[in-house]
């Protein structure tokens, strides 16, 4: 039995054996591990890895991040999703460049302050660049957690994110906290996994309560399910002789500055008789002589982490443009290339130029 106190000894040598060689972790830049942990948050490593190699290629540093516009930074993010990651860096490269010289800050309460730098990733940060004792807590690491000591508290309530950032601390190595956080991580990706894990051969098992009671498949628990709403898109992909239109979506929601094709929103997606008849679509098209709808491509399905987006995609070719088109970005197929746009929108483009 591995006691409490050389769990971190017991993952280090599980690391040592079982770690995937990754770039980001043959480096002390701060800077790169910023990055790979923002890639990392919400995307896979086997993902992750191309989108971090262009990333810090075009970006080697905070000063070319910071030097960069908005729009070529969601370009080299485009199919990542999760956009605001790649605008929230941009912010804090320039804010580094303003406040610190350009030179990333090294204690943990100024890195936490960073835009998009929460405390998982500062963290990260202060252990694998400075060697700094703060425990990383993420999904895998509540899910190793939760299994070792058999913990039931709700990982998604405050009380238990409490108890799991305690405990957490309580077997970080605090001679060596970067190797420790890796270990644990790579633990929780490759052996400790969400389901069917393969306890037989876990170094970890006499140690581990969830397997000791027979509850590895019941933990850890979450409170509440994530509530999924639905969205319909009616996208126009409007013809103009050799020439298509675009717009910026500036809201504050899903896809924030990604560009996309003129969309009508509504509370299901339309048929052609509902979406000729509605007042958006007759303003956009008014003063046209001919608007002739070519075709409409199968709904797609869409989802993404809280939403499930029903989208169409109408071809209208015009004989003219009005005042409202002309307010749009002008841009012909083979250009759209240059603007950073969702996944979905990829998709069409794709089967488009089939
Ligand atoms: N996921 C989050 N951070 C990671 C890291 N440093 N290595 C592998 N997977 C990760």
């Amino acid at each position: 039995m591995v006691q409490i106190s050389n769990i971190s000894g017991e993952l280090i040598k599980w690391y040592e054996q079982n770690k995937r060689e990754l770039p980001w972790r043959d480096t002390s830049d701060p800077y790169k591990i910023w990055i790979s942990e923002i890639i990392l948050q919400q995307t896979r490593v086997n993902q992750g890895l191309n989108y971090f190699i262009r990333f810090i290629e075009r970006f080697p540093n905070i000063k070319s991040l910071a030097d960069a516009n908005e729009d070529e930074v969601l370009k080299y993010w485009q199919g990542l999703g999760y956009y605001t990651r790649a605008r929230n860096l941009h912010k804090a490269a320039i804010l580094i460049v303003k406040d610190y010289d350009g030179i990333f800050p090294t204690e943990y309460n100024k890195i936490v302050k960073l835009t998009g730098i929460g405390e998982y990733t500062a963290a990260a940060i202060s252990s694998f660049a400075f060697n700094e004792p703060f425990a990383v807590l993420d999904g895998n690491v509540y899910r190793v957690i939760s299994r070792l000591f058999g913990i039931e508290t709700p990982i998604d309530t405050n009380f238990g994110k409490k108890e799991f950032a305690r405990l957490a601390q309580s077997i970080l190595s605090i001679s060596k906290p970067a190797h420790h956080n890796q270990a644990i991580m790579e633990f929780g990706a490759l052996q400790c996994i969400p389901s069917s894990p393969d306890c037989i051969n876990c170094p970890l098992k006499f140690t581990c309560r969830a397997f000791e009671l027979n509850k590895v498949s019941l933990l850890p628990v979450k409170s509440i399910k994530t509530k999924v709403s639905n969205r319909f898109f009616n996208y126009l992909f409007i013809k103009f002789q050799d020439s298509t239109y675009l717009q910026k979506r500036v809201a504050k929601d899903i896809w924030q500055n990604l560009y996309e094709f003129p969309l009508i929103e509504s509370n299901h997606l339309f048929d052609l008789d509902e979406l000729q008849g509605d007042e958006n679509f007759k303003t956009l098209f008014k003063n046209i002589d001919e608007v002739k709808i070519l075709k409409t491509i199968n709904p797609m399905k869409h989802i993404l982490s809280h939403r499930v987006i029903y989208a169409q995609f109408v071809i209208i070719k015009v004989s003219n443009e009005n005042e409202i088109l002309k307010q749009f970005i002008k841009t012909s197929m083979t250009e759209i290339d240059k603007y950073a746009i969702s996944r979905l929108m990829e998709l069409f483009i794709e089967s488009e130029l089939e």
